[in-house]
């Protein structure tokens, strides 16, 4: 994995956007992965900054957004669509029907997994996928087991991760939904270019282990370790339990570092 450390947040989120606008300017008809989130907010703000001012044409652009939860409408405030409109979509030249969404509330929910996993298919798969990381190392909503699943599916949300959630729901838990869809760990690995990103000290053990720990089901984001093209931006705080680092050369703070 390339591993970039900055000294905070505002850098990280300049160069996350600087590699998601790279990919726009190089292929107006990518198909990005998105994930929501706190972490994500201050990239997609530079994102939609870079598009403005070097002028991105996202009308070719197709995103899958990673997860959604079961149950909310489509325009409740605290659905992660409405999050992407929000921060990302109302602000660039997206067609709507370009931004896609598992539908939490669809009448089939098994036929809704298999749909989206069809349309991910059909777009030709995901040229970059953007990945946050739950403190107890979830990717999308694929959440610590015993097994992990290939394929976007239904999942039973962890008390910590509706917890870490809460905000979304002006602090209330109770509010969070129990259960959500998300993509598989197989459309996470198959996509061809990965960008990880973390940010804060309650994300350091998971950051730890995603990076210097055996791949294990019980840290899903230690899979990355088995992608060929994956590129991990954690600020200065989510670095700091690497222990491998600390007998590196101390170097600029974004400098690609290797563990
Ligand atoms: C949620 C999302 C994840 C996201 C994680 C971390 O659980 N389903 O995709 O990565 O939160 O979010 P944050 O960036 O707010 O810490």
């Amino acid at each position: 994995m390339n591993l970039h450390i900055f000294d905070n947040e505002s850098t990280l989120a300049r160069a996350a956007a600087r590699m998601i606008a790279e990919r726009l300017r190089a292929d107006p008809h990518a198909v990005l992965g998105l994930p929501t989130g706190r972490t994500p907010i201050a990239v997609y703000a530079q994102l939609v900054a870079e598009t403005a001012s070097s002028h991105i044409d996202w009308s070719g652009v197709r995103t899958f957004n990673l997860d959604e939860f079961i149950g909310l409408s489509r325009d409740h405030a605290a659905s992660y669509r409405s999050f992407m409109w929000r921060h990302l979509f109302d602000h660039v030249n997206i067609r709507h029907e370009h931004a896609q969404f598992p539908d939490g509330m669809a009448a089939d929910l098994a036929a809704e997994c298999r749909r989206y996993d069809e349309a991910i298919r059909g777009a030709g798969g995901i040229d970059l996928q953007v990945l946050g990381i739950g403190a107890n190392g979830h990717v999308g909503f694929n959440e610590p087991a015993e097994a992990l699943q290939a394929a976007t599916h239904r999942v039973t949300l962890h008390a910590d991760t509706r917890a870490a959630n809460a905000g979304w729901f002006a602090g209330d838990v109770s509010r969070v939904p129990s259960e959500a869809l998300s993509v598989g760990m197989a459309s996470i690995l198959t996509a061809r270019q990965v960008l990880l990103l973390a940010t804060g000290e309650e994300k350091a053990e998971a950051i730890a282990g995603t990076i210097e720990g055996g791949i294990t089901t019980r840290l899903p984001a230690s899979f990355l370790q088995l992608h060929a093209n994956a590129t991990v931006m954690i600020d200065r705080a989510a670095a700091s339990r690497l222990t491998r680092l600390e007998a590196a050369p101390a170097g600029p703070a974004d400098r690609p570092a290797t563990p």
